[in-house]
């Protein structure tokens, strides 16, 4: 079989930890499903098993320990310099526990992806599962957002609704959700590499068939 040739679309990933979404997008690049290629992974924790992940699967990876820095954005204008240096046409966070600077934020404006585990703009900020279930909410789920200077907040691309069921722990319904994240995740960034999307005030138009 012919080796395919390598994409130009390059992703940055962040992490601080675990790096399911990281795995999953490695998984869909590896099966043809996403026509990308993750050019560098970094974590601001050097401990974080996501770096590991990556590593076993070739993936170029550099463990920036925020703690080392002065001040946030010294930290991020040193990850900035390794995305552009690896290529990174966009920045994914995922399971990235800082906040960014302003000044990062600006540097990638409008390339910087989130995902979040609820359906935003509800409970943004940590645990949020538990927030859900604290809520009484019937749906919850996990939301694709372009990142901006507020915490969770920037312009909606793609959202999966999971609902929440009588037995449910925090645990197991981040289990679920979790599921959905790994799905929906890939699909918002071949959207973006597609070129369709488009940001008008707080709407992403391009993401749906309608759009
Ligand atoms: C995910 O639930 C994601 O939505 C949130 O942090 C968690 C990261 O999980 N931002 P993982 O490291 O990708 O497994």
């Amino acid at each position: 079989m012919p080796e395919r040739t390598p994409s130009g679309n390059l992703i940055g990933v962040l992490i601080s930890g675990r790096g399911s979404n990281l795995v999953a997008i490695l998984d869909r690049i590896d099966a043809g499903d996403l026509d990308a290629r993750v050019a560098l992974v970094i974590s601001n924790e050097p401990s974080a098993a996501g770096l590991a992940a990556a590593r076993a699967r070739g993936v170029p990876t550099l463990a920036l320990d925020h703690r080392k820095c002065a001040t946030r954005e010294d930290h991020d204008r040193e990850m900035a310099r390794a995305l552009e240096a690896a290529g990174a046409r966009l920045v994914c966070l995922a399971g990235y526990m800082r906040l960014l600077s302003g000044w990062f934020v600006d540097r990638f404006k409008g390339r910087i992806l989130n995902i979040h585990p609820s359906l935003l703009p509800s409970f943004p900020g940590t645990c949020a599962q538990r927030q859900a279930l604290e809520s009484g909410v019937r749906i919850s789920g996990c939301t694709v957002h372009f990142v901006d200077e507020n915490v969770d907040s920037g312009p909606i691309v793609l959202q999966e609704a999971v609902p929440v069921l009588d037995g449910d722990t925090p645990e197991s319904l981040e289990k679920r959700i979790l599921e959905a994240e790994h799905r929906v995740y890939s699909r918002a960034i071949a959207l973006y590499f597609s070129g369709s999307l488009r940001i008008t005030g707080r709407r992403v138009l391009g993401a749906t068939p309608a759009g």
